[in-house]
């Protein structure tokens, strides 16, 4: 049973019933799942959620769906201490959030358990999705799980480590020639057309509260308790909000201490709408054309963008963002001091930190947990110059001849 009640307007406050819709018919703002908190508050409690499932389901309590979840093992990664990185960076309570290892080595997993738990729900047969890449291979993995057909959308430039990654679930892959925000328009079209659950449109109110999975988590592993500062990469800038909504649900609950976290928003140099808005100290998130390696959170358009913006500001947050080379440094510098090979995106993410950190907005002594969100295998060829064997005979003086120790 759930405890969402309608879907509400995040502009107007119109309400609307639980289907799948996802702008209010009078101003086109987004909708967002209400809940009835006062029958939440009476049902859950740490110790019930400690004895839930080792996954995003042990807050289920929070999520908008009935009983017949579609579930492949996402959720409850782990939360590391990184020392390494943390005296790297001057930073002396640094964790990492690891969601490289949800099923489909990226946080989307969260989201999609939700929107095709919901998409069977509601009754579809048939789901689809825009995506830079990550978003499609979590879809095709749980519509294999649900047994319903998926159909999902790609630019065609995305990385051929990613194509993989979607096909092995044998959907209907679509790849389309243009950018991310060419195949959302092209998304938007098809959605008016065919009657199928599109995950990040029709579906997106509930897609969105799968993220808060992540915040809760954090808080959870942390001793019921929310960090200083959060740096979290945004591409339409979901995820972002999301973990913010995710940290005062749970002190609205009662479950923590009133929320005093300050939030970071992460983005590419080159794709940074909500990072420019934020230091050009506007509130209308201006569209640019996206040129990164970062191809996951290549979003010039973000259709979360005002949201994810309120949330720096409103947080006493902040934005940063961080260019190619920047990328690749951090890639390397979390590999190399914490054994964690994340996709592009981390590498933003690390690097945001070391910018952050050196500017003063981060203190040393702040308690801070970094959100490192896929996982770098399927998308190496950004950083295969690193390649660099010794090539040797099968022999001892071939070894020590060419290594010279
Ligand atoms: C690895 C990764 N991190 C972060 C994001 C950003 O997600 P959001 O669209 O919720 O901002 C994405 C989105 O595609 C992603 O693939
Ligand atoms: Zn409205």
């Amino acid at each position: 049973m759930s405890y969402a009640i309608a879907l509400r307007c995040r502009k107007c406050g119109r309400e609307y019933p639980l289907e799948p819709r996802n702008l209010c018919d009078f101003c086109f703002s987004p909708l967002e799942v209400s809940y009835d908190y006062k029958s939440v508050a009476r049902v859950v409690s740490r110790e019930k959620i400690a004895e839930g499932p080792p996954s995003m389901w042990r807050y289920r309590d929070l999520l908008p769906v009935d009983d017949d979840i579609v579930d492949i093992g996402t959720g409850f990664t782990p939360l590391v201490k990184v020392d390494n990185l943390g005296q790297e960076l001057g930073l002396e309570k640094l964790y990492i959030k690891n969601d490289c290892l949800n099923p489909t080595y990226s946080f989307k997993d969260r989201v999609v358990s939700v929107a095709i738990t919901k998409a069977r729900e509601f009754g579809f047969d048939t789901v689809a999705c825009a995506s830079t890449g990550n978003l499609a291979a979590s879809v095709a993995a749980h519509a294999a799980k649900a047994n319903i057909k998926s159909y999902v959308f790609v630019p065609s430039d995305v990385e051929p480590g990613k194509l993989t990654g979607i096909a092995i679930y044998n959907p209907v892959l679509v790849t389309v020639k243009g950018s991310y925000d060419d195949v959302n328009r092209l998304c938007s079209q098809l959605a008016q057309r065919y009657n199928w659950g599109f995950i990040n449109i029709n579906l997106r109110p509930y897609y969105a509260e799968g993220s808060k999975t992540l915040g809760y988590e954090v808080a959870e592993q942390l001793g019921w308790r929310t960090p200083d500062c959060v740096v979290a990469p945004a591409a339409s800038g979901l995820l972002f909000t999301r973990i913010w909504k995710s940290l005062d649900e749970l002190a609205m609950l009662g479950l923590i201490e009133p929320v005093n976290t300050h939030m970071y928003v992460t983005q590419a140099s080159g794709s940074s709408p909500i990072v420019n808005a934020f230091e050009a100290g506007v509130h209308h998130v201006h569209p640019v054309k996206s040129e990164t390696i970062a191809k996951s959170i290549a979003i010039g358009n973000p259709a979360d963008g005002y949201y994810a913006l309120s949330v720096a500001r409103q947080s006493g947050g902040g934005a940063c963002a961080v260019t190619d080379e920047e990328i690749i440094d951090g890639m390397k510098l979390l590999a190399q001091t914490e054994g964690i090979f994340a996709e592009a995106v981390g590498g933003v993410v690390v690097g945001a930190l070391r910018k952050l950190t050196a500017s003063g907005a981060i203190k040393r002594d702040e308690l801070t947990v970094a959100v490192i969100t896929g996982a770098g295998p399927r998308t190496q060829d950004i950083i295969s110059d690193i390649v660099r064997p010794f090539a040797i005979q099968p022999s001892l003086e071939s070894f020590v001849e060419v290594l010279g120790v």
